[in-house]
């Protein structure tokens, strides 16, 4: 049986990735400091250490006496607006306490790491979709953050051995039967489009419809959390080091979503213009054949409708997300 330490456990996407490992035998103990995650969102068989990333004696000593097969590292702050006005939050979070995880693999002879970086470290993409070689030019703090931790990765894999993947996500969406997306401020669609379908909002704001698309919205990547969970538990056993691309490969514009939203909640959810956002590039979408090649990743959800349902039925369990 393998044994992996999970940071970040507490959160939207590592709760999940928590779950999927407990159902497939593997014991995990989940490292949070629930400072944007929820005790409730850690899976009751896993074992909890709150503990923050930042304490470099704790997490070292965490690792080393854990006797962990492998990391996998969701921990991490991720509000793209927030680090333009406080970078250094997010290149000390990001980067800094991260590498005292990395200390403490190298101390505790961890076998492999995977990071969950993402899609924001490519910035304004050459090429659709994006194959992992496209240039890494983040246009905002979190992304840069992400890349610096990825750079670190490769040394320690250099320097000391350490077997990694770098799993680039693209937009993290849907919910498994127990955990779902529940964030503080929200920012992401489908959570927030769904509020709407709750009655918690009163319209979906669309931040503008002139984009080169073909309905003049945005287009993203939308990938389920047990899709990408499925990936995190295959890079477990990585056998070429590296970066890999985590998107269905199919793009849906921000009318999209809404649509298929009112289809599965059957709510009228009112939809409001607004200008466009600085740095959102028109599209999205990534090449995920890499993953499939080499992890052998075969993802199950690959239509907006089973995504979106998932969301919709966790929400309709949980209306007021993890807030009792
Ligand atoms: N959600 C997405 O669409 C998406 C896309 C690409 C990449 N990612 C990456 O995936 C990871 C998880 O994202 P999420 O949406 O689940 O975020 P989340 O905020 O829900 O979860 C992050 C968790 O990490 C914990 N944490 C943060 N800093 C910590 C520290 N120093 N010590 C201990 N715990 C700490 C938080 O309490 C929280 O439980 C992040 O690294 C994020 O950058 C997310």
């Amino acid at each position: 049986m393998k044994r992996v330490l999970v940071t970040g456990g507490a959160g939207y996407i590592g709760s999940a990735c928590t779950e999927y490992l407990l159902d497939r035998d593997y014991e995990v103990v989940v490292f949070d400091s629930l400072v944007t995650g929820h005790e409730d969102a850690v899976d009751k068989r896993a074992e909890f250490v709150k503990g923050n990333l930042a304490d470099r004696e704790l997490i070292i000593d965490v690792v080393k006496n854990g006797n962990f097969d492998g990391i996998m590292h969701f921990a991490a702050f991720s509000l793209v607006g927030e680090s333009m006005t406080d970078p250094g939050k997010y290149f000390r979070n990001n980067l800094g306490a991260g590498i005292n995880l990395l200390d403490g693999a190298v101390a505790g002879n961890v076998k492999s790491f995977v990071f969950s970086s993402t899609c924001a470290t490519y910035g304004e993409p050459t090429q659709i979709p994006i194959p992992e070689s496209e240039k890494q030019l983040p246009i905002n703090a979190y992304g840069e953050s992400k890349l610096m931790f990825e750079k670190a990765l490769k040394w320690y894999k250099e320097i000391f051995g350490l077997n990694y993947a770098a799993l680039r996500y693209f937009n993290a969406a849907g919910a498994s039967k127990q955990f779902g997306e529940d964030h503080y401020p929200e920012t992401h669609l489908i959570p927030l489009v769904l509020q709407v379908a709750q009655g918690k909002r009163d319209s979906i704001k669309i931040f503008g419809d002139d984009y080169p698309t073909p309905d003049g919205t945005c287009i993203r990547d939308y990938i389920h959390i047990l899709d990408l969970a499925q990936a995190h538990m295959l890079a477990l056993d990585v056998k070429e080091s590296g970066h890999y691309n985590l998107g269905t490969g199919n793009g849906l514009s921000v009318k999209e979503i809404i649509d298929v939203s009112r289809k599965v909640t059957g709510h009228a959810i009112p939809a409001d213009i607004e200008p466009r956002r600085a740095g959102d590039p028109p599209r999205l979408i990534g090449c995920a054949d890499r993953a499939k090649e080499v992890l052998g990743w075969k993802p199950e959800f690959e239509n907006a409708h089973d995504i979106i349902s998932s969301a919709w039925s966790w929400v309709q369990k949980f209306p007021n997300g993890y807030d009792k």
